[in-house]
């Protein structure tokens, strides 16, 4: 209960393999990381940034919550935003939402949301509801679900780039782009949503269309 010698043995385990197989691994990370990308996924366990991409440890910059929400007012999540586009400089924000979100499910029940994730939930639950009839029009349940999680990942999309950080990146010329991308539980492959938002103009095309 106290000690989980399991995971301590597998770090172990994984810590000796990892610099076995590229010696002075670890070494050459504790300088300073200079990842490429900025992960936006959910907290899903089924999601695992870096295996379902195959990157390693200094590869992603990553931020996590349920349902892959970008809130302008969420300090978490803007101050890794402010950590990866001002001191990282990286040039992808990778957006990533996966079907099967129980996240986007709550949003989509009727009942009642409550406590702290019902509070989380109600930009996604409020996303939903402006589109209810066009979702009613579908029979389809796990479709109906499945075309919330991307519209999700859109509308993430559309306001990490109306976010007054990324704005100020583009205005001073730093090259960055917002990307949106799905992935499938049910066979593990990524598929890229083509909302990739690259600049100011791009961005308020999207927020006008
Ligand atoms: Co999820």
């Amino acid at each position: 209960m106290r000690l989980l010698r399991d995971l301590f043995d597998k770090n172990a385990e994984w810590a000796r393999r990892t610099e076995a197989e590229e010696p002075g691994f670890f070494t050459r990370l504790t300088g300073e990381q200079t990842p490429h990308f900025f992960w936006i996924g959910c907290s899903d366990s089924r999601v695992p940034a870096e295996q379902i991409t195959g990157l390693m440890p200094g590869d992603l910059f990553v931020h996590r919550n349920v349902a892959n929400l970008v809130a302008h007012q969420d300090l978490s999540c803007q101050a890794a935003l402010q950590y990866a586009v001002d001191v990282l400089r990286i040039r992808h924000v990778l957006v990533v939402g996966h079907h099967g979100c129980g996240g986007v499910r709550a949003a989509m029940n009727k009942q009642e949301l409550s406590g702290p994730a019902g509070e989380w939930l109600r930009p996604l639950r409020e996303l939903y509801e402006q589109k209810r009839e066009y979702f009613e029009s579908w029979s389809d349940d796990q479709a109906r679900w499945d075309k919330l999680c991307e519209l999700n990942v859109i509308a993430q999309v559309g306001a990490l780039s109306r976010t007054p950080l990324i704005e100020r990146a583009w205005d001073r010329g730093q090259e960055l782009a917002v990307h949106g991308w799905i992935y499938d539980l049910r066979d593990g492959r990524l598929q890229d949503l083509n909302v990739t938002i690259t600049s100011k103009a791009e961005a308020e095309s999207l927020s006008s269309s």
